[in-house]
């Protein structure tokens, strides 16, 4: 079976075809940054009009990579929520179209599930069932995973995602957008515990995370600081290592509570080098393991929506004729499959 997928719940077009038999055949992303960073932020009118833009052409790129004709897809699968409704409203449309042109079914497909299964894109895959830490701009989740479709959430960020918190503290030192990337880069050049930073909510019980006051603890120090780049760095490296040994304290309580012993992390915070290398550290010493996505599939791709849709399509799921998109969508609402 051989899937289209299509991704464009925010601010990148991303296009992939996946084949039962073969694996990943082609994948492309095409990221809209360069035009929203002139405002600093995605803006949500220009990122549908520019999907509509990117969206086709990029699919008869990634067919003639891939190999395939369109005669040789079996099924569509685009996101269909969690996001910016416009942007979701591009791909569901386009894939939903697609499929009735073709005559082959469509299925919409959750956008933290699909960045959930992106690690079993690789050779090494996690078994059911396992934790899952979803670290992107817009969440911040453990879930425990039984199965596909069964997801029962441990926990998550009462106000910021992680992400978020990255791309507003590099904001605020002037680091560009989106920042999360650019501040993991900075902060190795700073002083390590010249900041000391708050661990929120790892005091009391639970598994919530809050990630509002890091960003405030840093931009007061960073007003009481000399503001040159000594003090960036500085900044980056305390705020780094507060947000990931927040994620790290809460992953290990998460396997603990629930006796498992596989960690999946995903998301574009999955990235984050620092992050990696302590979860990996941690599950080593606990003779667990660790799985993350390649570092493309990291962040928004269509690889994860292909092979997320390619796991319902073949369990018999798929969409009516109408379109619809979910700009906000409980995981625990999916179905099994
Ligand atoms: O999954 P994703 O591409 O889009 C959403 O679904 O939100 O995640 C994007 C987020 C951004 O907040 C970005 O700053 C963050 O992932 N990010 C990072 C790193 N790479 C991307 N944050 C910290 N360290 C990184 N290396
Ligand atoms: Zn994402």
């Amino acid at each position: 079976m051989k899937v289209l997928g299509i991704e464009t719940s925010c601010d990148e077009t991303g296009i992939a075809v996946y084949c039962s038999e073969r694996g990943l055949l082609a994948h492309q992303v095409y990221s809209q940054v360069d035009m929203h960073a002139e405002y600093g932020g995605t803006v949500p009118e220009l990122a549908s009009r520019d999907h509509i833009r990117k969206a086709l052409p990029l699919i008869k790129k990634v067919l003639a990579d891939a190999g395939v004709k369109k005669a040789d897809i079996d099924g569509v699968a685009y996101t269909a929520g969690p996001g910016l409704i416009g942007a979701l409203l591009v791909g569901a449309t386009l894939g939903g179209s697609l499929a009735y042109g073709w005559n082959i079914p469509a299925i919409g497909i959750h956008h933290m599930e699909a960045h959930l299964l992106a690690p079993m894109l690789e050779e090494e895959v996690p078994q059911f069932p396992f934790i899952a830490l979803l670290v992107s701009g817009g969440h911040t989740l453990l879930v425990q995973v039984d199965g596909v479709g069964q997801y029962h959430t441990l926990g998550e960020s009462v106000d910021d995602a992680v992400g978020e918190a990255f791309d507003k503290t590099a904001r605020m030192l002037g680091l560009g957008y989106p920042g999360g990337p650019a501040l993991a880069r900075l902060a190795p050049k700073g002083r390590a515990n010249f900041y000391k930073f708050p661990r929120p909510m790892v005091n009391r019980p639970g598994l919530e995370f809050s990630f509002s006051g890091l960003k405030t603890h840093a931009i007061n120090c960073w007003q009481a600081s000399e503001q040159d780049e000594q003090a960036k760095a500085d900044i980056a490296w305390a705020f780094q290592d507060a947000a990931v040994d927040t994620l790290v304290i809460k992953c290990r309580r998460a396997l603990k509570q629930t006796g498992l012993n596989q960690l999946v992390v995903a998301g574009g915070v999955s990235a984050n080098l620092e992050l990696r290398q302590r979860l990996g550290k941690i599950m080593k010493e606990n003779n667990g393991k660790v799985f993350f996505p390649r570092h493309e599939f990291c962040s928004d791709n269509g690889a994860m929506v292909a092979y997320a849709g390619y796991l319902r399509l073949q369990a018999g799921q798929y969409e009516t004729l109408s379109i619809n998109v979910k700009p906000r969508w409980n995981m625990a609402e999916l179905s099994a499959i």
